[in-house]
């Protein structure tokens, strides 16, 4: 079986002057394809930072990422960025939707990136909206959406163009009771419908149980 994750040897140093911080230090680890991946870990641990530098919207300091057999490490900016937009999706903590558009625009952007045509882009989005079950929503503008609703359009949209990969940072993190359900249980039977794979940092040990793997950040390390 390949891996969709190769994380090698990953470090990544911040200096702030004089200061230096080893947010993550010689990590690695795999992931087979179609498998899904909880990193669980307290705050300052290096979550955030491992996501980043495994998306590629961070550079490492040493080590690399490999991502469905290509080492992202020495990609150039715009490289990278079609990469990205083919291959990963991304759901963040801080939602991030684009304010003056709808929930169906939001969701048809990356496909549009992508060169996909508006309106083949407008009926995927439509379907995408329905799976995560905000078919009525679709023409609302994320204002006019609760917080809970927001994540769904957000992951709505990390599903536009088919990632192999959904890297979640703390999705549910500003989410009530019945919305992180209903958010984990939508990545969750990603991977087991259509074989994506899912990398989420929770600091929930019962989301985390969900996952076919679990590993856990401690100081910049994996814990054994
Ligand atoms: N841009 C930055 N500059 C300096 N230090 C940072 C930066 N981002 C994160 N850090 C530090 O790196 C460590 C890991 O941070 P982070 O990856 O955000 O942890 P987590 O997501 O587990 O809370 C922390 O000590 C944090 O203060
Ligand atoms: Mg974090």
């Amino acid at each position: 079986m390949s891996n969709i994750l190769e994380v090698k040897k990953l470090t990544k140093k911040y200096k702030d002057g004089d200061i230096e911080v080893t947010a993550l230090d010689n990590v690695s680890f795999s992931l087979p394809e179609g498998f899904d991946l909880a990193i669980l870990g307290p705050s300052g641990s290096g979550k955030t930072t491992l996501l980043q530098l495994a998306g590629g919207l961070d550079t490492m300091t040493s080590g690399d990422v490999i991502i469905s057999g290509q080492s992202i490490k020495n990609m150039s900016d715009s490289d990278i960025s079609d990469f990205r937009n083919q291959t990963m999706g991304f759901i963040f903590q801080m939602i991030n939707l684009h304010d003056f558009f709808t929930a169906k625009e939001n969701v048809m952007l990356p496909m549009l990136v992508a060169g996909v045509d508006r309106a083949e882009a407008e009926e995927k989005a439509l379907k995408l909206l329905e799976k995560v079950g905000l078919s009525p929503r679709a023409n609302h503008l994320p204002k006019q959406l609760s917080g809970g609703e927001q994540q769904r359009v957000a992951v709505a949209r990390a599903l536009a163009n088919d990632p192999k990969i959904i890297f979640a940072d703390e999705p549910t993190g500003k989410l009530d009771k019945a919305n992180s359900k209903l958010v984990i249980d939508i990545l969750e039977n990603l991977s087991h419908e259509n074989g994506m794979s899912v990398v989420m940092i929770t600091h929930d040990e019962n989301i985390a149980k969900r996952f076919s793997r679990v590993i856990k950040l401690e100081n910049g390390s994996v814990k054994k």
